[in-house]
């Protein structure tokens, strides 16, 4: 890219902002795949965190934010061009994030370096009036993006659908998992054994007990699948699709004889410094499920199984501008196979739980349902509520899904589908 001259204070941050909207919007990578090539250049930790929020809150915020550039244009802006996206992410920081209109303008304009700067100007200047004379203004809450919404509002129903444009417009609470129910100094609200949510707070690397490896980062719903396996007391666990080691530390913290596996280097590398940090153990594997197998079958096995990741919407905007029906679909296929493969790892009597951070039923309820269709072997073992946090209740055949409605009174839930089976010969 040819760059403008960074003298711009604040400049760089947010052409690393475009890059990730770039990369998001245009080639379909996620925020988090995207941050290390477009905030390479960054030295300063707060400048890459300023890019992340800002291309975030442009990814929850765009259909707002498009609607009020296109109420300022005579020509409509197309939707990848770059004076939108310079546009985009100038009106998020005085919109959203506070930046002062000076300080968002003049790092926007360099973004469009060569372009017509004075249309983004232009564009910006009218719609900065709109706002101070009140005639435009942001929506309470952002809206979830058309094919998404028409999906949820289908599936779900509108309640659902609302709820998720609530849960989007604030920073998702802090829930916290710890190894055991003794959470030390820290307050918030206890929603489950070994469980605490506080406020948002940053960084979580000075929360008291974290050095000590007392806890570890992890939404209350994603807590729930190695709930469903209770004390350990020695088995075996097979943890497949471990990476970066939420739920394996749960099931390590629990008793469990844990052999993790996972086919990320990238992020087996996270899972080491977890593992290191809350000084428990298990036998990491970094192997394709499809090649890799074990020498024996297991007493339990845990499949948390790639997927589209609609349900985790909150902390990753991203997902709901890249996933369609198309990428629903592959998932869908590749979870299968994951379940044809693993489940004959469970030894009979044992245990099989499928977790999808997902809020698409093709990747849930209906892959379990067909699952069970062909494999005869295995049934629901129905999950009770008192193995459940509060407020989360099982569904009428015994398994768990949270919805944005989950919990939304106490700052919502990552949206999950979880099934525990039995393998009965
Ligand atoms: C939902 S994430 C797992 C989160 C993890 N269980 C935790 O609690 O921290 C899914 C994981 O599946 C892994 N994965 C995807 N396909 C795989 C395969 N064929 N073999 C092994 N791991 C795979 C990905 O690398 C990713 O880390």
């Amino acid at each position: 890219m040819n760059e403008p001259n960074n003298k711009v204070p604040g400049l760089a941050a947010r052409q690393s902002a475009i890059r990730l909207l770039d990369a998001v919007c245009r080639r379909g990578e996620t925020l988090d795949q995207a941050m290390p090539a477009a905030t390479g250049k960054l030295g300063n930790p707060s400048d890459k965190a300023l890019a992340h929020n800002i291309a975030a809150n442009v990814l929850r915020w765009m259909t707002a934010l498009d609607a009020m550039i296109d109420s300022a244009t005579r020509n409509r802006l197309a939707d990848d061009a770059k004076p939108r996206m310079a546009l985009r992410i100038a009106l998020a920081q005085v919109l959203i994030l506070d930046t002062p209109q000076h300080a968002a303008i003049s790092t926007a304009l360099p973004l469009v370096h060569g372009g017509p700067r004075r249309l983004v100007h232009g564009v910006f200047s009218t719609v900065m009036r709109g706002v101070e004379s009140g005639a435009l203004k942001l929506p309470e809450f952002p809206e979830i993006p058309g094919e998404t919404l028409d999906r949820w509002t289908n599936n779900w129903g509108e309640d659902v659908a609302n709820a998720a444009s609530q849960a989007w417009a604030k920073p998702a609470p802090l829930d916290l998992s710890f190894q055991s129910d003794d959470i030390g100094a820290l307050e918030g609200t206890k929603l489950a054994p070994k469980h605490l949510r506080m406020l948002p707070t940053l960084p979580v690397t000075g929360l008291a007990g974290f050095d000590e490896g007392q806890f570890w980062v992890q939404d209350l719903a994603a807590s729930i699948p190695a709930r469903l396996f209770g004390e350990g007391k020695g088995r075996t666990i097979f943890d497949l699709c471990a990476a970066p080691g939420g739920k394996t530390m749960q099931l390590a913290s629990a008793g469990w004889k844990v052999v993790s596996v996972d086919n990320s280097a990238k992020r087996m590398e996270r899972f080491q410094d977890n593992l290191k940090r809350t000084n428990l153990q298990a036998e990491e594997v970094i192997a394709d499920l499809m090649q890799w197998e074990p020498a024996e079958p297991a007493d339990a096995v845990l499949l948390d199984a790639p997927c589209s990741a609609t349900g985790i919407y909150r902390r990753h905007p991203d997902v709901l501008h890249c996933i369609g029906s198309r990428q629903i679909a592959d998932r869908v296929e590749v979870q299968r196979a994951l379940l044809d493969r693993t489940a004959p790892w469970v030894k009979p009597g044992g245990t099989l739980v499928y977790a999808v951070c997902s809020l698409e039923p093709e990747e849930g309820e209906e892959q379990i349902e067909a699952f069970l269709e062909r494999h005869d072997q295995f049934a629901i073992a129905p999950v009770t509520a008192a193995e459940l946090p509060e407020h989360i209740p099982p569904t009428d055949n015994g398994s768990v899904r949270t919805l944005p409605t989950t919990l939304a009174e106490q700052g919502h839930v990552d949206g999950f589908f979880i099934a525990r089976l039995v393998r009965k010969s």
